[in-house]
């Protein structure tokens, strides 16, 4: 049915597994569709009561939008690309039916953003997060900046936004990014046993629960960060940052 997801419901829980991972998993157009189509599945079907988001690998939960899809959009169309991808995570985060993110290795950019939009996050051992755009030329436009200040804090949030470094597993869990770490091979296992206690909980509570707890932010930095996405596009340092990334080298900025 999906041809870049693989989806799998056992007891009440959908796994949905982000399959690119000859490219990290990373998120191009297909995926943002079909990560639209299947929470519409989360939502419509009954017997679906939760969801898990996962990536397929050892190696990679998400690592961020696909790069390849960014060169050559002007303003606008970068500012467009970013308002699919907000509008595909508030549908996750508005679920609902309870969504977690499995995460079991590198959730960067827009994967961090994943995760970030699910409703919590474990994360495996080898796991790492962090929001690499300024290395080009761009900054978060899946919801990045909004999120990482709600779950970590602005000074934690603007280190890695500024820096664009990574933290490991340990260290997310400390700045409670992520709830708890695992093992690899038990982490879906972990997710699953933690889900199965949610779904035997009133659902209509459930979902209020998380109705409540999202309204406790506002929406305003949303648009200022889909404006200063799209703005990014009209830069030589985005040309620049992405094109390197895509040669294989390290870019060269000059502040244009
Ligand atoms: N978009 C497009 N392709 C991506 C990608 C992304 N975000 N992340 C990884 N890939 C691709 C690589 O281009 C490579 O493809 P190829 O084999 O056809 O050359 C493949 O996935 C494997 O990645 P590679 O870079 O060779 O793996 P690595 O182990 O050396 O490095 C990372 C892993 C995660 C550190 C590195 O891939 C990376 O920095 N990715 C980009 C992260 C990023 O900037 N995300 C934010 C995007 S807005």
């Amino acid at each position: 049915m999906y041809q870049t997801l693989l989806t799998s419901l056992q007891n009440g829980i959908l796994t949905v597994t982000v399959n690119r991972p000859d490219k990290l998993n990373a998120l191009n157009k297909e995926v943002m569709h079909e990560l639209d189509a299947v929470v519409t599945e989360v939502e419509n079907n009954s017997e679906i009561k939760a969801a898990i988001i996962t990536g397929a690998g050892a190696k990679a939960f998400v690592a961020g939008a696909d790069i390849s899809e960014f060169q050559g959009l002007t303003g606008e169309e970068g500012k467009a690309l970013a308002k699919r991808g907000v509008d595909v995570f508030f549908r996750i985060e508005n679920c609902r039916k309870p969504i977690v993110a499995a995460v079991n290795g590198f959730a960067l950019g827009g994967g961090c953003e994943l995760a970030m939009a699910c409703h919590f996050r474990l994360a495996s051992e080898n796991a790492k997060f962090g929001q690499p755009e300024v290395n080009l030329g761009l900054i978060p436009g899946y919801g990045g900046t909004q999120r990482l200040v709600q779950l970590i804090g602005k000074g934690r949030a603007l280190e890695l936004l500024l820096s664009g470094n990574m933290i490991d597993a340990q260290t997310a869990a400390q700045w409670g990014l992520v709830n708890s770490v695992v093992p690899q091979e038990e982490l879906l296992n972990k997710v699953t046993t933690l889900l199965q206690t949610i779904i035997s909980k009133a659902p209509l509570a459930v979902g209020k629960c998380i109705a409540a707890a999202n309204s406790a932010y506002t929406s305003e930095g949303y648009q200022k960060e889909l404006d200063g996405f799209g703005e990014c596009f009209e830069t030589e340092d985005m040309k620049e940052g992405t094109t390197a990334f895509l040669e294989k080298r390290k870019a060269v900025f000059t502040g244009k």
